[in-house]
């Protein structure tokens, strides 16, 4: 949610930010800006070069080109509001009253309100109606001739969030960053520097990065960088090797990103099974988990926090630890878990599921958990994000980068990671080998068989053509297909823009079929399961209303084409299995209706990849 860039070196700055900022669109992309040094001589006449748009970064990228800045230091921003609408005013870099200092700011600065009033009185004038701008001005009313030092004062009077990138005219060799809450990576060049929101921006340079923890701020010139705590304590910062293929950022053959994860799912499931599903004992070796056996065995509950398509995630994973494992399982949303009371007993087993391992809410719930002392494990996707040092162990999903912002790959990583903890747990419990096994086969076939449902795109495309313009959906489904049925309609509705609601099948007739009639059609997933007949049931309470039913069902069924419309049929598998099967047309459905719609599906309005706010 909104990203930093920044360079200093030798090259024209103005080049590597505008790239920067492409790679981290995915994070926020309602207005851009850059602040460049620009070179002087003598140095001390040098001003900085301000650019901001509202809109996409092409828009920036044009009035760039146009003012064509040669300078070799600058920082850069593209936004998700917050505090103001997305205008040319308020998008950052930020400025201080004289222009001498340009702030770029992720994150939300909660007491913005009274340290604006307090500089106001002072004499202070504000040009935006951010919350960032108070940092231009705090740091200007501490700055002397020492900007790290003026920079770590005035985040002493900050209470929120901060991912903080800062630069001041007087000072060619230097940017100063800091966090607190919102990710800042340092990619290390050869007398060069890329400071970033995320990897994503500096892996086209480099792969040797530090990750900047919470409270730490960091002083970066061509020669070297140096960290220190917010109470002024010197920091040693380790420089780690980024483990990503260039290619795995880019969108190849395909028109969008999601798109192109959604063909990545094979593979996905394959990536994180690899070397953990051990078929021969039925069961999974999970390096990292960090549980013992006895901590396993003597299990008495686990929860999942997580948000949104994660979430959903989670609640196909308490299936598969209430039948795999046999323990109780509940699904918490981390942005109620976060403020409510905390009832869990040192035998219950926290993970937090996340693809970006940055959201807001998750961070503070797996604090909160910490610091009554329990262990927290993670699902999660990024390597090197907060959540993945926060944590006490857990898996890494091995999806890849995911950047289409409405998630797909991570999901089907998510749900196969949960899957295989469930097997290592149902083992170490109640289940026999041999069920083991069954499972353990189910998982291996599970690549081909999303092959299978990816060959079968073409008449999903055709039926999402006959869908397109109706302007509301239900979507439907039992035990774990009605996870899978909200994670359909949150697709739908990201993308598309149209609405849909996920419900339990059974669910429906408690309210939402008030709403059904010829015009509002139901989407049921509804392979062949122990409620498969109750689910057949519903459809006729559809029908029998006038409202079309697509469904998602089992290859072989003939029953179900005398109950849908349209039927889109997916590999048999294993029956508790069959969420990694149904999830797929329902990404490929929404997708092809965002296509025919001729929507911004890998940035769709007012969202953002990782909310790291609350
Ligand atoms: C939906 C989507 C979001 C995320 C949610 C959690 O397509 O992407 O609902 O799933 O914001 O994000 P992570 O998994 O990064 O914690």
């Amino acid at each position: 949610m909104c990203g930093i860039v920044g360079y200093i070196g030798n090259k024209s700055a103005a080049p590597i930010l505008l790239e920067g900022l492409k790679r981290l669109e995915y994070r926020g992309y309602d207005s851009a800006g850059v602040a460049i040094l620009e070179n002087t001589n003598p140095p001390a006449q040098a001003g900085l070069l301000g650019i901001k748009k509202s809109g996409r970064i092409a828009a920036l990228e044009s009035a760039v080109n146009l003012a064509n800045p040669t300078g070799n230091l600058g920082i850069a921003h593209t936004r998700w509001a917050t505090h103001g609408a997305p205008t040319e005013k308020n998008a950052h870099p930020h400025f201080d009253c004289s222009g001498r200092i340009a702030v770029a700011h992720n994150g939300i600065i909660e007491n913005y309100g009274e340290i604006r009033r307090a500089l106001e009185a002072s004499g202070h004038f504000f040009k935006s109606e951010t919350d960032t701008e108070v940092l231009a001005h705090l740091i200007e009313k501490y700055y002397q001739e020492n900007l790290a030092e003026a920079v770590r004062l005035a985040l002493r009077h900050v209470r929120g969030t901060y991912g903080l990138a800062v630069i001041a005219a007087d000072q060619p060799n230097l940017i100063v960053a800091a966090r607190r809450g919102s990710p800042l990576i340092l990619g290390i060049g050869d007398d060069e520097y890329f400071l970033a929101s995320d990897a994503s921006a500096v892996l086209s340079h480099t792969n040797q990065v530090i990750y900047l923890s919470d409270g730490e701020l960091l002083r970066i010139s061509r020669q070297g960088f140096s960290a220190i705590t917010l109470d002024n304590k010197l920091v040693d910062k380790e420089i780690e090797t980024l483990d990503l293929d260039a290619m795995s950022i880019e969108k190849g053959v395909f028109p969008h990103y999601m798109l192109k994860e959604i063909y990545e799912q094979p593979q996905v499931v394959k990536n994180c099974l690899a070397g953990r599903l051990v078929l021969g004992e039925g069961t999974a070796h999970i390096g990292g988990l960090n549980l013992t056996d006895a901590e396993i065995r003597m299990a008495e509950r686990v929860v999942f926090v997580a948000c949104g398509t994660a979430s959903y995630a989670g609640m196909v994973g308490k299936h598969f630890f209430e039948e795999i494992a046999g323990i109780p399982c509940d699904v918490c949303l981390a942005s109620e878990f976060r403020y409510n009371r905390l009832l869990i007993s040192p035998q219950t087993i926290v993970f937090v599921i996340s693809q970006s391992g940055e959201t807001a809410d998750t961070i503070a719930a797996l604090r909160e958990v910490k610091q009554k002392g329990i262990k927290v494990l993670g699902v999660i996707n990024v390597v090197g994000s907060t959540m993945s040092r926060e944590t006490d162990g857990g898996m890494f999903i091995y999806a890849g980068p995911e950047i289409g912002v409405a998630s797909t790959k991570a999901f089907m990583g998510q749900i196969t990671a949960l899957s295989l903890i469930a097997l290592k747990f149902g083992r170490l419990r109640h289940l026999s080998v041999s069920e083991g096994k069954r499972i353990g086969q189910g998982l291996f076939k599970l690549p081909s068989k999303i092959e299978e449902v990816l060959a079968g795109a073409e008449r999903i495309r055709q039926i999402a053509e006959k869908y397109k313009d109706f302007k509301n959906f239900l979507y439907l489904g039992r035990k774990a297909s009605f996870p899978i049925a909200m994670e359909g309609a949150l697709k739908l509705k990201e993308i598309s823009y149209i609405h849909a609601e996920g419900c339990a099948a059974g669910e429906m007739k408690h309210g939402p079929i008030a709403l059904v009639d010829e015009n509002f059609p139901s989407v049921f997933v509804a392979p062949r399961d122990d409620v498969y007949e109750k689910t057949i049931s519903n459809m006729e309470e559809i029908r029998a209303r006038k409202g079309k039913v697509l469904a998602i069902a089992t290859a072989g069924d003939e029953e179900i084409t005398r109950h849908a419309d349209d039927v889109v049929y997916i590999p048999q598998t294993e029956p508790c299995l069959s969420s990694f099967l149904s999830v797929v047309p329902l990404q490929l459905f929404a997708y092809f209706i965002a296509a025919s719609k001729g929507l911004d599906i890998d940035k769709p309005r007012n969202l953002a990849k990782s909310v790291t706010v609350e």
